[in-house]
């Protein structure tokens, strides 16, 4: 299976989100072989899960709350994430991480999705560009550490150089993604995890898509900027997949 999906962050208007959806639908019926998904902004959920239907499109939450219990305003828990029936749940993304997650909170967030048995994504990645293999091994031991106590829940992972991110971000070369996709598939399977999909994703776009997608260890595209538009989703798609 091929994974492709966007977080569409927080800023993208509900019309672009219908678009980007339906049009999402129209290429899951095109090609069985690919999971789309979308992660779009809260208060869209719902809506744009209506709109997939029964289509092969998965629908989910950017975040969750790492406190099921009690009641914190203004957070999304993972019980909630369960009763709409979202499909996958992010967990880590870079941004999320320079904020207030950190990795005892990460921990925390997988167990509540693992207690509601909800799919998750969980983002990882070196924040500088030049961490040497060792060093890059050493972030990403840490980082996938939380996923020991994961039974139930299904895994994705994306791995995301925090310096590949946004519009600040520089593609990085495929290359380099090639060797941090091997070691993480290493830690995997160290971990007995070799069921676990690894997604690429930082500044993907039309032109590097198939770079990335078609190294051996990489299981799927998860792109930002570059399919925020119906349009933009189905060309850098159609770009990435040979399958
Ligand atoms: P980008 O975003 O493709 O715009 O760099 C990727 C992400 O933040 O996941």
């Amino acid at each position: 299976m091929f994974y492709f999906g966007t977080n569409t962050k927080q800023g993208l208007d509900r019309v672009s989100h219908r678009s980007i959806s339906t049009r999402a639908c129209e290429l899951s019926t095109q090609y069985q072989g690919v999971q789309f998904f979308i992660l779009p902004t809260a208060p869209l959920v719902l809506e744009i899960k209506s709109i997939v239907g029964k289509n092969r499109v998965w629908v989910g939450s950017q975040s969750v709350s790492a406190m099921n219990q009690g009641n914190t305003t203004g957070e999304i828990s993972a019980s909630t994430l369960k009763e709409i029936q979202s499909d996958l749940v992010m967990v880590g993304h870079a941004e999320r991480r320079a904020l207030d997650e950190d990795d005892i909170t990460i921990a925390r967030k997988l167990i509540e999705l693992d207690a509601e048995k909800l799919r998750v994504l969980l983002c990882i990645g070196e924040r500088d560009r030049n961490e040497s293999k060792n060093q890059r091994e050493e972030v990403f031991q840490n980082q996938l550490k939380p996923i020991k106590n994961i039974e139930r829940s299904e895994i994705l992972i994306a791995y995301e150089p925090v310096w590949a991110i946004g519009s600040q971000g520089i593609p990085a070369d495929a290359d380099y993604v090639g060797q941090s996709l091997e070691i993480i598939k290493k830690i995997l399977s160290d971990l007995g995890r070799i069921d676990v999909s690894v997604l690429y994703g930082g500044s993907v776009n039309s032109k590097n898509a198939l770079s990335y997608s078609q190294l051996d260890t990489c299981d799927g595209l998860f792109v930002g900027r570059s399919a925020w538009s119906a349009d933009g989703f189905e060309e850098v798609f159609k770009t990435s997949y040979s399958g």
